[in-house]
């Protein structure tokens, strides 16, 4: 069996134990000969490197780990980089979600005005770093969750033609685990989807279990019964989330045809969203005060007990499944069915050909081949319209500097009432991300 070699780029994240653990429960399905840990943060890398250390010990003989912060060695001699860079760190999270709640509009990472901030810096960042992949790697697949995907997704269309670049994100198949569990079954990849939309704006129209019959009205009954029931991933079940869980109900219950993405709730309720949020402490925070410390205390205790305790695993437990499942359809030609972001190309006819969607793709050596979803209802179409060009405006105001392109794109956008609040929020996002945005003009 053919073994790979990857490299986690962020690897300082607090994310990249969680990977590495299902690198190394899955190596019979994604066998390593190499494994590397890039992040332009040596402090972060060192951190990192000491609980991955005890999590390494379980790989088989002769797998080579290196740690760096020099893009060549990391990049050489690699078959896969799993990309999860955070632009500006969780302090500019913290910024992305707090400048749009001063203006009582949604303050969220990846939707709204928060997700533009975010995309915004994003942008040329994924830019380098696939640049400097490319430099010394022609060939490497560029598995790409670096937020926010959608805007993400559109930029690196434009730039690259998506060659060797797929982008995904983990919130569906952290809902579909759900689901499964709902159904009595065990994990996400039992039930094939049947989904429409873009990242982080999309709806289940079918649920296929493996004996082909589809489950989704046996489950809408359930949860307009009792709800969803909450994440069994450990990243998705901290108390913060459950307040996403239990809003599914309550989405279903107004538009009880599909089965949505929990991010919808941000734009079909703002208002209510933004009635409920902490101006002072949100999201960030959280991440800053929780999982960020975790991570720091376990290394803490690793250095104090001279390497002898032993690290809560449990801490750890984001994104990995599902990566390495995607990693491993590609190498192995096996195409796996999973939703990923691609571009639409007649996938949803009714939608612009060039829009970037997330619907359910045959992951290939070659790449993605996404299913023919059809015609969809015009209450949804008219929403992802909407997002889709908000999310091709954010990208036009980086290609070509412009101011008038972000206002645009603000002013379009589901979660923000007025041009003249769109405006204001723009100049003080312009003012807070100063370094990392392009000169707007
Ligand atoms: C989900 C989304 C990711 C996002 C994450 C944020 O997994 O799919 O795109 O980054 O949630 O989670 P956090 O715990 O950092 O708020
Ligand atoms: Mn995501």
């Amino acid at each position: 069996m053919k073994k790979f070699s990857v490299v986690i780029v962020g690897g300082g994240s607090s994310h990249s134990p969680g990977i590495i653990k299902s690198l190394v429960e899955k190596q019979e399905e994604f066998p390593l000969r190499k494994l590397v840990l890039y992040d332009i943060s040596e402090e972060r890398l060192k951190v990192v490197d000491k609980i991955c250390k005890q999590l390494i010990k379980d790989l088989k003989e002769g797998v080579e780990y290196v740690v760096t912060t020099n893009p060549e060695v990391a990049y050489e001699d690699i078959d896969f980089a799993f990309a999860q860079i955070r632009q500006g760190g969780l302090k500019m999270r913290e910024k992305d979600e707090k400048i749009p709640l001063e203006f009582d509009v949604v303050g969220q990472e990846t939707c709204g005005a928060g997700g533009f901030s975010y995309g915004l810096r994003s942008i040329p960042g994924v830019f380098e770093m696939i640049d400097n992949i490319r430099k010394y790697n022609k060939d490497a697949w560029i598995i790409n969750y670096s937020n926010p995907a959608a805007i993400v997704a559109e930029a690196t269309r434009r730039k690259y033609n998506n060659e060797k670049i797929l982008n995904i994100c983990d919130m569906p198949v952290a809902i579909q685990l759900s689901f499964a569990k709902m159904l009595g079954l065990q994990s996400y990849d039992e039930l094939d989807p049947v989904y429409f939309g873009l990242n982080h704006f999309g709806w289940w129209t079918k649920l296929y279990d493996k004996n082909g019959v589809d489950r989704l009205p046996e489950l809408r009954e359930k949860i307009l019964e009792s709800g969803l029931a909450a994440s069994h991933d450990k990243h998705h079940s901290d108390p913060d989330w459950k307040k996403t869980w239990s809003n599914f109900k309550e989405i279903l219950e107004d538009f009880p045809d599909f089965l949505p993405n929990t991010y919808l709730q941000y734009y079909l309720y703002p208002k209510e969203v933004v009635e409920k949020s902490n101006k002072e402490y949100t999201r960030a925070n959280m991440v800053m005060d929780g999982r960020e410390k975790q991570m720091f205390e376990e290394a803490r205790l690793i250095d104090e007990s001279k390497g002898k305790h032993k690290v809560n695993l449990d801490l750890f437990n984001a994104f990995g499944d599902f990566m390495v499942d995607v990693a491993a359809s590609i190498a192995y030609n096996k195409g796996n069915r999973y939703l990923v972001i691609v571009e639409n190309n007649g996938s949803i006819p009714t939608l612009s050909k060039d829009a970037m969607v997330e619907v359910p793709c045959y992951l290939r050596s070659w790449g993605p081949e996404p299913i023919v979803i059809g015609e969809i209802p015009t209450f949804y179409k008219g929403l992802i319209e909407n997002q889709v060009a908000f999310e091709k405006l954010a990208v036009d105001a980086v290609f070509e500097n412009s101011y008038q392109r972000a206002l645009e794109a603000l002013t379009l956008n589901k979660t923000i009432p007025s041009a003249k609040v769109a405006r204001k929020i723009l100049d003080k996002l312009i003012e807070a991300n100063k370094g990392y945005w392009p000169d707007l003009k």
